[in-house]
């Protein structure tokens, strides 16, 4: 099997939820089922966490259970996405190995009474992993439930790295199949500094806990290490369902919320991408976030629909202030994944347990049961999907990509960076959001991948960055294409050494500008930065400059005072037949638009005139487009719309109004957003 056309066999849109019946008698399974048929529920994840009630004890299965819960979901319609439950291992597993257990950076060894204790390294875990999927793919592979296999659950979430003894064995054997000698080890991680040379592989170690900071590149190389553990687990697992049974195989990512897995990387081994996402509450534009992610989900499968496997129907239980959904909020949500690409909206949990770590985690069937506001909206949002049968399959429309490279990350928010005060992520929050404001949807992109069908392609933290991957970029520029790269990128290679020539040399014959020294800013201090063509104010930004040196760039704008007083702040350079723009600080939200404006004029990028506020999404089929207009306002808004709103069923003659809070899709040609009636709701 492909991943290319790989989709679960239901109709339509699917719409469910983890299920966890182990967590309760057998009278409240078939009060579930009814409950789910009223809901338009057509798909469950099981099994999840069930290991311990599978595999009573080393190679003993009691299916009884899973035998019937299947069977019963079957006769009522309801399909199901088998788990295979390796992210909680019982505890016999850690009583016959406890060298199973992972370890911290610091040492700790993890205690067994939670989740996610097991060392991805341990020959115990790797075979007893292999064993309960094979034995559930034997079992169920055939079962006319089953429609895909749900492998582990979140990898790398909530421990990715491990400092086992098997873990630094794999490593040591990991980095000898990279580099083959000693020799390149030693130059690649640069031990000629603080002595810290190898000459024996016996000697090579984890970077466990340091007295100072530990080799950046070593620290790199065991997060890619990590990485490539967890998905050889995977990848175990995958290949022993897949020897047995047919149905397509996912594992659910956390986009932009778990750092230790490459989502580029994974999308290639399953069958289907599928991701969770949980709002930020203490953000209060959290939409922005879930944009997000549901962009880089789609992203990373090359554009094909995906699986919203987990969102929360209302507040989680695991942040410091869990913050309730409001009226309407569940439906935003999942319309908005579903206008950037998912063509599943599936939910955690089915009901909310009443007992363990998660019984404040709100539900599908909240502890408050039918009666409640969050199961009237369950149910709505069942109907409405089911209305929305026509767009499954259909491609989100984006031309503009953002650069998104998790190497990078990984290495750039390493410690004893020029200041604290920059991350990656908050670069990159900073840019999209500019582009979500503006009504431009994203696709996310590698640097090294062919770019040429972007009119736009922004860079807002590509700290590393190899010649290879400069070399496209730079020919992207070349041919055509606009480029608006941010400071602190190209500054280091693969193995996180400096570029030669000037950080950012790189990108010089796209940028036409090489960087002399950074220049960050004190905590809280803020610098001018003139732009002459758009307004008499200078733009206001913070915590970075730099000492930019023009090499056939032109400056548009200029630090008025601070630590770049005089220099160059923002350039422009044509190269071949597109143009590159460099910014080499951190404006503000106003800066950031000024300057956003300016560069869509170059890349021929029209912004949305949609009012603040008011989310517009392009999905495109053979046969119609879909435009998903969701209004994050509490007031109505009009927007220009010809077609018919697939949710109310309305005809639209050149008008949409839309409540605030509301939700439309408009089977349409054209849609322009005009307006914000005041007072309309
Ligand atoms: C997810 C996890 C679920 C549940 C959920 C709660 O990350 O996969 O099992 O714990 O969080 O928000």
């Amino acid at each position: 099997m492909t991943s290319t056309d790989a989709w679960p066999s239901i109709r339509g849109i699917a719409y469910g939820g983890d299920y966890t019946p182990e967590q309760w008698p057998r009278e409240v399974w078939l009060e579930d089922v009814a409950l789910m048929r009223e809901a338009g529920v057509n798909l469950v994840s099981v099994g999840i966490f069930a290991w311990a009630l599978i595999e009573t004890s080393e190679g003993v299965f009691d299916f009884s259970w899973l035998d019937e819960l299947l069977d019963l979901l079957h006769d009522n319609g309801i399909s199901v996405d088998l788990g295979t439950p390796t992210a909680s291992p019982p505890a016999w597993l850690f009583a016959q190995h406890p060298d199973a257990r992972v370890v911290s950076r610091e040492g700790v060894v993890m205690g067994f009474g939670s989740r996610g204790m097991a060392s991805h390294s341990s020959p115990a875990y790797r075979d007893a992993v292999v064993r309960i999927a094979s034995a559930l793919a034997e079992r169920y592979g055939e079962h006319p439930a089953v429609v895909m296999w749900h492998v582990h659950n979140e990898y790398g979430v909530p421990v990715g790295e491990d400092y086992s003894t098997h873990s630094v064995r794999a490593f040591r054997e990991w980095l000898q199949g990279r580099y083959g000698s000693l020799d390149a080890l030693n130059a690649a991680w640069g031990t000629a500094f603080w002595g810290q040379r190898y000459g024996a592989w016996e000697h090579v170690g984890a970077p466990a806990a340091t007295p100072s900071v530990a080799n950046p590149a070593q620290r790199l190389d065991f997060a890619r290490f990590t990485d490539h553990q967890l998905r050889a687990c995977f990848v175990a697992e995958r290949d022993a369902i897949r020897a047995r049974a047919s149905q397509p195989i996912t594992t659910n990512f956390m986009a932009n919320q778990s750092w230790t897995t490459d989502m580029w990387a994974w999308a290639r081994e399953v069958d289907i991408v599928s991701d969770d996402h949980y709002l930020w509450a203490a953000d209060p534009e959290g939409e922005i976030g879930l944009a997000i992610a549901a962009d880089l989900s789609r992203s990373v499968g090359g554009g094909k629909p995906w699986i919203l496997m987990e969102h929360s129907t209302s507040a989680v239980n695991w942040q410091p202030r869990n913050i309730a959904k409001r009226p309407g909020e569940l439906a935003r949500n999942s319309l908005t994944h579903l206008a950037r690409g998912a063509d599943a909206i599936l939910f955690f949990q089915w009901r909310a347990s009443r007992y363990g770590a998660e019984k404040f985690h709100s539900a599908m069937i909240p502890h408050a049961g039918t009666g409640s506001r969050v199961w009237r909206e369950v149910v709505e949002l069942g109907g409405t999907l089911a209305q929305l049968e026509e767009i499954r399959g259909s491609r989100v429309v984006a031309d503009v990509a953002m650069l998104w490279d998790f190497e990078s990350f990984w290495a750039q928010d390493l410690e004893w960076r020029p200041s604290v005060d920059v991350t990656h992520a908050e670069q990159v929050r900073a840019f999209y959001e500019r582009l979500w404001r503006d009504g431009i949807t994203v696709d996310f992109a590698l640097p090294g991948q062919d770019l040429s069908g972007y009119r736009l392609v922004v860079a807002p933290a590509q700290y590393m960055l190899s010649e290879r991957d400069a070399a496209n970029l730079n020919r992207y520029v070349e041919q055509g294409g606009t480029l608006l790269v941010s400071f602190f990128s190209a500054i280091v290679d693969e193995n996180d050494a400096v570029h030669a020539g000037g950080f950012g040399a790189p990108l010089e014959p796209s940028l036409g500008v090489v960087v002399e020294e950074f220049l960050p800013l004190r905590e809280g201090a803020t610098c001018g930065v003139s732009w002459p063509a758009e307004s008499a104010a200078p733009l206001v930004a913070d915590a970075w400059a730099e000492d930019v040196v023009l090499r056939g760039a032109e400056a548009i704008a200029t630090y008025v005072d601070g630590p770049g007083a005089g220099r160059p702040a923002i350039t422009r350079n044509r190269h071949g037949v597109g143009v590159g723009w460099y910014v080499s600080t951190r404006l503000d939200a106003v800066g950031l638009a000024t300057l956003a404006s300016a560069v869509y004029r170059d890349a021929g990028v029209t912004p949305s005139d949609a009012p603040e506020g008011v989310e517009i999404v392009r999905r495109r089929s053979d046969a119609a487009e879909y435009t998903i207009v969701v209004n994050h306002r509490d007031e109505a808004v009009r927007v220009s719309a010809q077609g018919t709103d697939l949710v109310s069923g309305v005809e639209l003659d050149g008008e949409l109004q839309l409540p605030g809070g509301a939700v439309a899709v408009v089977r349409t040609s054209r849609v322009l957003a005009r307006e914000v009636v005041a007072g309309l709701r």
